[in-house]
């Protein structure tokens, strides 16, 4: 069977996608420096998970390094998913060095040791925040890109790399625009990880600007699903395709939907807009459903409910 890399393997993306790989067989490589963005301890969880399902090892090392990519990447790998990245709006407001130098240089050494061992295709995860202003409504691929945060010109350079090492060395490369993802073992700095915490307990939640911005959640069952139908088609080679729910509510409506399902008696509070957040995202996914036979599927009512029903049992586990 194949023997598939995973960078970031060990954060929330990365580990499902890792899963389903071992789940179905393939010899995986997780590779992850354990960033402290986020604790570590959850990313170590993710690890066992993934181990557990399959034929899996894990090794601890820095994308920004090439010489180390080059030790862990070898002739027998035939599929690289590139989920490493300094994730976050936020965080690239506050320093726009990180992510330049996680996920532009760290993509970079990814796709040149990619090219060195011929591997048969790199899949980059790519963002819907590399559209930033909108133009109009719903983002196709051809919408303009003008990022309003460093983490979406990050992304945005990253997305033109992979195109041009297929266009210019030949390397297949795809780029998926995902659209804020959510699941079991999401980030908890994602609003929908943060609402559910407080809500569990009912203590208030602050949203920031009036609620209004408008976000297409995408369940993560549906991105695994795109990314597993990559290790068997070419048809989106040198491409970027948007990966979306193909909906969008506003975050008053998520926060509503939340405290719904969860039974929550949360205050909802306001706070000053963030920098770098976009106004509103909605993907149209055409060009993936005509590609690669993309469908969403996973409602945002029944993602939550999922997404809620893991995240008490985590507390149960956690507190026994
Ligand atoms: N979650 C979302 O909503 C979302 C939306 C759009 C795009 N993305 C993209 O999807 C990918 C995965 O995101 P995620 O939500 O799973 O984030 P995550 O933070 O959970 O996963 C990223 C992983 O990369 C690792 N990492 C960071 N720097 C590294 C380095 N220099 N070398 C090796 N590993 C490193 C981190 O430790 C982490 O485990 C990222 O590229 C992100 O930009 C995510």
């Amino acid at each position: 069977m194949s023997k598939i890399v995973i960078t970031g393997g060990a954060g929330f993306i990365g580990s499902h996608i890792a899963e389903s790989c071992a789940k179905d067989g393939y010899e995986v490589v997780m590779i992850d420096n354990l960033d402290d963005y986020y604790s570590p301890e959850l990313k170590k969880k993710n690890i066992e998970y993934v181990l557990k399902s399959g034929n899996a090892t894990f090794v601890h090392g820095d994308v920004t390094d090439l010489d180390f990519f080059r030790t862990v990447i070898d002739r027998d790998v035939e599929y690289v998913f590139h989920e490493a990245a300094q994730a976050g709006v936020r965080i690239s407001v506050e320093n726009p060095f990180k992510p330049n130098n996680i996920n532009v240089l760290g993509t970079l050494n990814v796709l040149q040791a990619s090219l060195e061992v011929d591997v048969e295709r790199v899949i980059n995860a790519s963002s819907s925040s590399v559209y930033g202003k909108v133009e109009y409504l719903p983002f196709d691929e051809k919408h303009p890109t003008q990022p309003v945060s460093p983490y979406g010109v990050s992304k945005l350079a990253a997305e033109h790399y992979c195109r041009v090492f297929y266009e210019v060395y030949g390397i297949s490369t795809v780029s998926l625009r995902y659209f804020t993802v959510y699941g079991p073992r999401m980030r908890p700095d994602l609003a929908i990880s943060i609402f559910t915490g407080k809500m569990l307990n009912d203590e208030p939640i602050t949203i920031f600007g009036d609620g209004e911005q408008t976000r297409d959640f995408t369940y993560i069952e549906d991105i695994i699903k795109v990314n597993m139908k990559l290790l068997d088609t070419n048809r989106a080679d040198g491409k970027v395709m948007n990966i979306g729910s193909g909906n969008r509510i506003s975050v008053n409506e998520l926060a509503t939907n939340l405290k719904k399902i969860i039974g929550s008696s949360s205050e909802v509070n306001y706070a000053e807009v963030q920098r770098g957040d976009a106004k509103h995202t909605l993907a149209d996914v055409g060009l993936a459903k005509e590609l690669v036979g993309y469908e969403p599927s996973v409602s945002i009512d029944e993602g939550l409910r999922r997404f809620v029903e893991w995240f008490r049992g985590e507390q149960i586990t956690v507190s026994t």
